[in-house]
């Protein structure tokens, strides 16, 4: 068996990644370490829980004690594990610094000790490159992170990649577009705003609504890991975007419409601080390899819209039941 260890992942992304890792590898077993956060739920990995070739362990990447043994133990490691919400890190950083860079800090110091490890798969983010104002951002460009969240994952990438350069450990940076799908949690745009509309109750659209984001459907991210952890070259960095720029007013508009719902519920607010107008991706050097996204955005989008519809056991707990998900919305949205 090889064994894969997972961060992070009772969270969106490595939910679906642990889900299509068991269901594509006969031969791995995958052990999944989170916190379990606001973010992180068990029900994201509701239906994998009880394969025998997946164990759970509740737990904090800052904890050597806990984390260092299970990065020891593994062949691949897939580091998702992170505070992830820009407006949250506007509001307040220390977790991010927390488990972002020094969470990163901890396994890499394990990987470290770990002769037999075969990847570090350290999942950073297109936001690393700050706002792009002309064409896509390239491997090879200068970092220009412009929020707490960017610039914690930015220290991130580049602590992985020095453990690479000093400590020969086998990093792999990824650096991915807005990634969407189900089981994301109902902070970030897609989940809210199909939430929020099927409940008629308004979408907050921030300034112009004229910000761009590359929406990447996270099984085409999946499959672009998959592809990196078999192929990929130690001590690189690859994009990973799903080449579909979309300026935010025009996914409200399709959600709005996939959602059965007019215009009249798109509520415009005041701007996010420092809001990056637009992110673009450059991917040829993944697609060199072979890797093409495989989910054309409409029909992805659809199917999105659809998977929440059919899955009100999965967020109405979240947003009708939990007491600091209220008062998150309140603080963020009650003024705006
Ligand atoms: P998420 O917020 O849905 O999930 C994060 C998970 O990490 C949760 O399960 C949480 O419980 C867990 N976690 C947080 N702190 C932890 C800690 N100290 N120890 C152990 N577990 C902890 O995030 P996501 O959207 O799935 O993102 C996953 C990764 O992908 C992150 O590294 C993020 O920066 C990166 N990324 C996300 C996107 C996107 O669009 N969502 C795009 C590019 C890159
Ligand atoms: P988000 O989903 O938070 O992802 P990120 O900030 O990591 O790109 O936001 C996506 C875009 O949607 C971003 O330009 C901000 C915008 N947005 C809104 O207009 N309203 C909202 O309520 C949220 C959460 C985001």
């Amino acid at each position: 068996m090889i064994k894969v260890l997972v961060t992070g992942g009772a969270g969106f992304i490595g939910s679906n990644f642990v889900r299509y890792a068991l269901k594509t590898h006969a031969d791995w077993h995958v052990t999944t370490l989170d916190k379990l956060t606001y973010a992180g739920r068990k029900e994201n990995l509701h239906d994998v829980m009880d394969d025998p070739r997946h164990t759970f362990v509740h737990g904090d990447i800052c904890d050597a004690a806990v984390a260092g043994p299970l990065v020891e133990a593994s062949d691949y490691v897939v580091h998702f594990a992170a505070e992830t919400h820009v407006d949250r890190s506007i509001m307040a950083a220390g977790d991010f610094i927390k488990t972002d860079v020094e969470g990163s800090f901890v396994l890499l110091e394990a990987a470290r000790r770990s002769p037999a490890l075969k990847r570090f798969i350290q999942i950073s983010t297109d936001e690393v490159y700050g706002s792009v104002a002309e064409g896509s951002s390239t491997e090879t460009d200068e970092l220009k992170p412009r929020n707490p969240y960017a610039a914690s994952k930015a220290g991130a990438d580049r602590l992985a990649y020095s453990y690479w350069a000093t400590h020969d450990v086998p990093v792999i940076v990824t650096r991915a577009s807005n990634n969407y799908g189900p089981y994301q949690f109902p902070e970030k745009i897609i989940p809210l705003f199909v939430t929020n509309a099927m409940d008629d109750i308004p979408v907050p659209l921030y300034g112009d609504g004229g910000n761009v984001r590359d929406w990447l459907h996270v099984l085409d991210h999946c499959r672009a890991l998959d592809l990196l952890i078999h192929t990929g070259k130690n001590g690189e960095t690859y994009n990973i975007g799903g080449g579909n720029e979309v300026r935010n007013v025009d996914l409200t508009r399709a959600i709005l419409k996939h959602a059965g719902k007019t215009e009249a519920l798109i509520r415009p607010v005041a701007d996010r601080k420092g809001h990056d107008r637009r992110y673009s991706l450059g991917t040829a050097k993944l697609q060199a390899m072979g890797w093409q996204p495989q989910v054309a955005f409409e029909q992805g989008l659809r199917d999105t819209v659809a998977w929440y519809q059919a899955n009100e056991w999965w967020w109405r707990p979240i947003k009708e039941r939990d007491p600091a998900y209220k008062a998150y919305i309140e603080a963020q949205y009650g003024k705006r």
